[in-house]
């Protein structure tokens, strides 16, 4: 069966795209940014995925008004980078897998999650910038497929975060029931809090946005009651992205490890966040991602050890 491994909750912030097509990596204002993902790509080059599943909102480069889809899955074999208004990303073009996706979309529909299919699509910042910053930036091509899972979260009504949670579950039973043994991870993107217009355009709060993912972490089910006004009031228009991240903790165990967090302010206009939950390992138990501590039978002090790592690191890309 193909297992869900780990959840990536990630920023997907356009001027992180910017910033790496433009080489300005090292520059002091970026590189307090990407300092934030160096140990998350080592995590992901040791986790070695088979597939990612990204869940990420569209820019009017895919779809427009005219049609905006609430969940839209990508079973297409490719999907070229959008032209968001400057040309393409120069990053390779998507490998889905359109298998899987079939599989997930059979599933997930049967199980009365009624998904848009799209066999046609282009991708924009907010799936490619994640990919980036967990994979890096590949010349020729990106080391694993992708199946993108497309959310309305631009235009009134966007769905519930209980409902984002749902999917997640109804996407674990699907991947569960597919014959094949695939390693699986699942990005949840977009926020934290921001605002890009009206009078409160610049807006972050990251008290909000810390219990956010202190929640996420540890009590999901709280998040899945928040409705779409206090993320408009707390998080600022554009943070109603976060119900997207439920999706992404709906698919992984009930308890799930946190090995790390970061959160920084601002990039661009928005709260950077960023953390990885790995479903409990039978075994072995959990790698931290600095591949310091192994927590298997492990007492209490080494989980609380790896907590206060965590907290720094967090508190030390927050500003
Ligand atoms: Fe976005």
């Amino acid at each position: 069966m193909a297992k869900i491994i780990a959840g990536i909750g990630s920023s997907h912030v356009p001027a992180i795209g910017a910033a790496l097509d433009n080489g300005k990596t090292e520059e002091p204002y970026w590189k307090r940014v990407f300092s934030g993902f160096v140990k998350s790509k080592e995590w992901m080059a040791e986790t070695k995925p088979d597939v990612a599943i990204v869940v990420y909102n569209d820019h009017a480069s895919a779809f427009s008004v005219d049609l905006i889809p609430t969940f839209a899955l990508g079973c297409a074999a490719e999907f070229p980078p959008a032209d968001e208004g400057w040309g393409p990303r120069p990053v390779p073009v998507v490998q889905g897998h359109p298998a899987l996706a079939a599989h997930i979309a059979q599933s997930v529909i049967l199980d009365e999650f009624d998904l848009t299919i799209v066999n046609k699509m282009e991708v924009d910042h907010g799936l490619t910038v994640p990919m980036n910053l967990l994979f890096g930036q590949p010349k020729d091509a990106w080391p694993c497929p992708v199946i993108p899972l497309a959310v309305n979260v631009v235009m009134y009504p966007p769905p519930t975060g209980h409902r984002c949670y749902m999917l997640g579950k109804a996407l674990r039973r699907a991947l569960e029931s597919y014959p094949e043994d695939l390693k699986v991870v699942i990005f949840g993107t977009g926020g934290l809090s921001h605002q890009i217009s009206g009078p409160r355009a610049g807006l972050i709060n990251s008290k909000w946005d810390k219990s956010f993912l202190d929640n996420l972490s540890k009590d999901p089910k709280k998040l899945t009651r928040i409705p779409h006004l206090e993320y408009m009031r707390e998080a600022g228009a554009e943070g109603i992205e976060m119900v997207m991240w439920l999706i992404m903790r709906g698919a992984l165990d009930d308890k799930v490890d946190e090995v790390y967090r970061f959160y920084t302010v601002p990039a661009s206009n928005t709260a950077v966040g960023h953390i990885i939950l790995e479903n409990a390992r039978k075994a072995s138990g959990t790698r931290k991602v600095a591949g310091k501590s192994k927590r298997g039978a492990a007492g209490k002090s080494r989980q609380a050890a790896a907590r206060k790592t965590i907290h720094r690191i967090a508190s030390k890309g927050t500003r």
